[in-house]
């Protein structure tokens, strides 16, 4: 039964519409002034309050006020015998539901209620799919960061999975790979690159010479200089590292810049001589970061060489070479923020937003 809160300081007044409002089918509870009013209002709302504006103390319109401030979702209604712009205003500021004026007859007290119990309904509906949305979207966000994590572990699974088959053949290129995308992603962040960039780097880093899986390994660590064929063999390895990643459909785009992991900016690399302005910046860090640690790490063929080699290169041909904005971060790196190369595979974010 629909709860109707009758607040009006005339006695007779408060018999008479209880007896309207409660031979209408509602239940009826009534206030003489507002203390008492919001005194039931706290302890149990009523679905609909019907107020007089003049009591003594506070008026029907400081209940109004005071029901909309506490948010209470219960719809007003207004009687009064001397309306007044002043009053009607309030009303409405306060969204009132309705403004009546006395005399109230019994129909239109009886009507008025009943539209504002409907309108009551409907808030009350709104509030309940609200709520149910919210919790609907609640577990759903829930169940997207689980999946993220599930999706996460799969492939950083996978990475590690393809560095250990790789370093089960052949430790150098596992731990070069290793080494050149920790430090591409440390040449990214000190670019203040985003998160995503720096992400795509390290990854394309730890990937980048997966094909080498298909140089024979006395190839790979031969001592000595290669000949002329064994030298297109082994550069052989980008197009299959490109090929593999194709296949592999990472959350990354890394193909492409895996592609490019051995061009030069004057256009004297390979495998397409790709030149300038073809080459973007993860392309032009990706190649410093390779080139860094080859010259600073032991090689079968040769031992680490001293940080003035990878200046020695970087600045090779005028510095047409490489990209001189990157090589100074990459000096800076070495130099100023004693940058040590590692081989330790870094934990990843996956689908970090775009910053
Ligand atoms: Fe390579
Ligand atoms: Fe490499």
């Amino acid at each position: 039964m629909s709860k109707i809160l009758l607040v009006d300081d005339e006695k007779s007044i408060r018999i008479t519409f209880s007896k309207f409002l409660g031979n209408a089918g509602f239940e009826v509870l009534t206030a003489e002034n507002v203390e008492k009013a919001l005194e039931i209002i706290d302890k149990n709302p009523p679905d609909v309050v019907v107020t007089d504006i003049i009591m003594p103390h506070y008026t029907g319109m400081d209940l109004l006020q005071k029901i909309k401030e506490k948010a209470y979702d219960i719809p007003v209604i207004i009687m009064t015998g001397e309306p007044s712009i002043d009053t009607a205003t309030f009303s409405l500021r306060y969204k009132a539901y309705d403004y009546l004026q006395k005399p109230v007859n019994k129909s239109d007290l009886v009507h008025t209620v009943e539209k504002a119990l409907e309108y009551k309904k409907l808030i009350d509906e709104k509030q309940f799919l609200e709520e149910e949305n919210k919790s609907y979207r609640d577990n759903l966000e829930k169940l997207v960061d689980k999946r993220t994590a599930e999706l996460t572990d799969a492939v950083t699974g996978s990475i590690q999975t393809i560095s250990s088959m790789l370093r089960l053949r052949d430790p150098y290129t596992a731990d070069h790979d290793t080494k050149v995308g920790n430090l591409a992603g440390a040449i990214a962040k000190k670019m203040n690159l985003s998160k995503k960039r720096q992400q795509t780097l390290v990854v394309a880093g730890y990937l980048h010479d997966i094909g080498k899986i298909a140089v024979p390994s006395e190839i790979l660590s031969k001592p000595g200089k290669l000949t002329d064929i064994e030298y297109q063999i082994v550069k052989g390895h980008v197009q299959n590292s490109y090929e593999i990643l194709v296949a592999a459909k990472l959350p990354w785009q890394i193909e492409e810049l895996v592609y490019n992991h051995h061009e030069r900016l004057d256009g004297s690399g390979y495998p397409r001589q790709k030149k300038g302005d073809e080459l973007n910046l993860e392309a032009r860090i990706l190649m410093i970061a390779d080139v860094a640690e080859a010259i600073l790490t032991h090689r079968p063929y040769r031992p680490a060489l001293e940080y003035t080699k990878l200046i020695d290169e970087l600045e090779k041909k005028d510095g047409t070479l490489y990209d001189q904005d990157v090589a100074a971060v990459v000096k800076d790196l070495f130099v100023v923020d004693k940058y040590k190369l590692e081989n330790k595979n870094m934990e990843f974010e996956f689908f970090v937003e775009n910053e």
